[in-house]
């Protein structure tokens, strides 16, 4: 997010074949080029086992007409974008390949600011391009070099520390950049400007004055083609131990001494380790886990997970969790955070509610409708992109009545220019070596170290009612009576319309 020093750059792509290379990373830096984001030198190098420089630029000429979000691209920039691609063949588990790979990437003298080398690979090939990369000395200069590596980062504490050992035999943490793309989108990189850049919050950004949060990242997809992946995975890892612990770590952590990578991430890190550890006997009143069935998802049948393609007829793997947490220090002592996630949710949505306390005297004659709805503010992540606070105001006119109300701000309406995607944020942070979003591994360790107990109790015990919620709908009952239990209800997200405001046009 500083301003770049990098004027030459190389990225080095294992996996330019790939699905990930061809959605993402593609489009992005297609788009990063369009908006002059790129180093003034920059040049790809991508690798896969079978790959030259015209089938490359073909697959990625489809990724970008797909899913960029600046369309199809016009052909003039294209063909000037599609220069800066080069391929390279090899297996990537052959040592030999990569001392090749070193004379392919000597430019002698004219060395690049930055060699970046991407896995967008299965984790099972980390450890052997890094292995692969150090026994040609691509590792060495630990200023330019820098190696980036995508979840899944293993499916549990073990496992996610043997994956790292072998990143951090040959490298060092700053050439390590672990990327966890929800901390590349715009609005949740303004939950720090909001907290921080502002003296209103942060006196009422505590105990006394917050009731509880609540952190939703509700999609309205299946599992899709990722059965594979998924069925190993499950919500918990795929959400939840990233994106929704990121998500609560910048909400709850204590204000920076400087935007500085290290500083931030010390202060998040300081969440996950004051997070009341789960007892590993009381599992279920901390964390609920579903699975869909058949159901409804805009006005289209739908099949249950267990019918999907490629997925296991009884399988136990959960499309749905929602934990709560405890933050055990002086800022948050008893307050709840609830984070949930799922798939085929009633309405793709994700948001931030911090709910306030109740006003402690209601001076107001009861006929008023105070307390009809609490003040909260609501961090809206996406689709909608912005920030609400909804609180209680008098309606004209008498008799007295009051009503909840919003104060909206929203980025389409203030800012005149489309958000950069969040690849495309972490691409540039990359190249200029700011590791400001990206995780380092003592966080990662941390978010494990927090799940383990969950993780170990749901693979030790099958849910005995999958599938337990319908598609298109928010989830199981087990999830209403996680937060009941403590006298709560899970918000509503402030995107979701209804039936009836949908008819009338109206929005909450
Ligand atoms: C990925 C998960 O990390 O995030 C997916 O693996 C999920 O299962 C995706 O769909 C959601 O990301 P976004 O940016 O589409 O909200």
């Amino acid at each position: 997010m500083h301003e770049s020093t990098t004027n030459h750059a190389q990225l080095v792509l294992f996996g330019a074949m790939g699905d990930l290379t061809w959605r993402l990373i593609g489009p992005a830096l297609y788009n990063l080029y369009c908006d002059k984001q790129l180093p003034a030198r920059f040049s790809v190098i991508g690798i896969d086992r079978d790959i030259d420089a015209e089938r490359l630029r073909q697959r990625w000429h489809d990724g970008v007409s797909r899913f960029s979000r600046q369309g199809a691209p016009d052909d003039a920039a294209w063909q000037d974008f599609a220069r800066l691609l080069d391929a390279h063949a090899m297996d990537l588990t052959d040592t030999a390949g990569y001392s090749q790979l070193k004379s392919l990437l000597d430019t002698g003298n004219d060395k690049p600011d930055a060699q970046v080398f991407y896995l967008a690979v299965p984790p099972r090939l980390f450890g052997a391009v890094a292995d692969g990369l150090a026994s040609a000395d691509l590792h060495r200069e630990r200023n330019r070099s820098r190696i980036v590596v995508e979840k899944p980062l293993g499916d549990c504490l073990e496992a996610f520390q043997a994956i790292d050992s072998t990143l951090r035999a040959h490298f060092e943490e700053k050439q390590i950049y672990r990327m966890d793309h929800f901390l590349g989108k715009e609005t949740v990189q303004n939950i720090l400007a909001m907290r921080f850049a502002n003296p209103i919050f942060e006196p009422i950004w505590n105990r006394r004055y917050i009731d509880h949060i609540a952190v939703t990242v509700a999609e309205d997809i299946g599992v899709g083609h990722r059965a594979g992946y998924y069925e190993h995975a499950g919500a918990l890892r795929d959400m939840v131990q990233n994106h929704l612990l990121q998500l609560m770590c910048l909400v709850a952590m204590e204000p920076p001494v400087a935007y500085d990578a290290d500083d931030i991430r010390d202060k998040k890190l300081d969440v996950l380790r004051a997070c009341r550890p789960i007892p590993p006997d009381q599992v279920e009143a901390f964390a609920v886990r579903g699975q869909y069935a058949g159901g409804w998802n805009r006005g289209q049948a739908v099949p249950g997970y267990r019918d999907e393609e490629n997925i296991a007829p009884h399988s136990n793997v959960e499309t749905y969790a929602a934990v709560k947490l405890l933050v055990d220090n002086w800022r948050w002592q008893n307050v709840p955070f609830y984070l949930r996630t799922g798939k085929r949710m009633a309405q793709a949505v994700s948001e931030i509610s911090i709910r306030f306390r109740d006003i402690p005297h209601n001076a107001f004659p009861a006929t008023t409708g105070l307390n009809s709805q609490p003040v909260r503010l609501v961090i809206q992540i996406q689709p909608q992109e912005g920030i609400i606070l909804k609180f209680m105001a008098k309606e004209p006119g008498s008799p007295l009545r009051l009503r909840p109300v919003d104060m909206r701000f929203s980025y389409a309406n203030t800012f005149n220019k489309a958000s950069p995607g969040a690849y495309e944020t972490l691409l540039r942070d990359v190249l200029a070596g700011d590791a400001t979003l990206f995780m380092r591994s003592d966080q990662v360790e941390a978010a494990w170290n927090l799940l383990m107990p969950v993780l170990d109790a749901w693979t030790d015990n099958p849910a005995p009612d999958f599938p337990n919620y319908p598609a298109g709908t928010w989830g199981p009952e087990a999830a209403e009576r996680l937060v009941a239990r403590d006298g709560r209800a899970w918000l509503t997200p402030s995107q979701v319309i209804t039936q009836d405001q949908s008819q009338t046009g109206k929005h909450d």
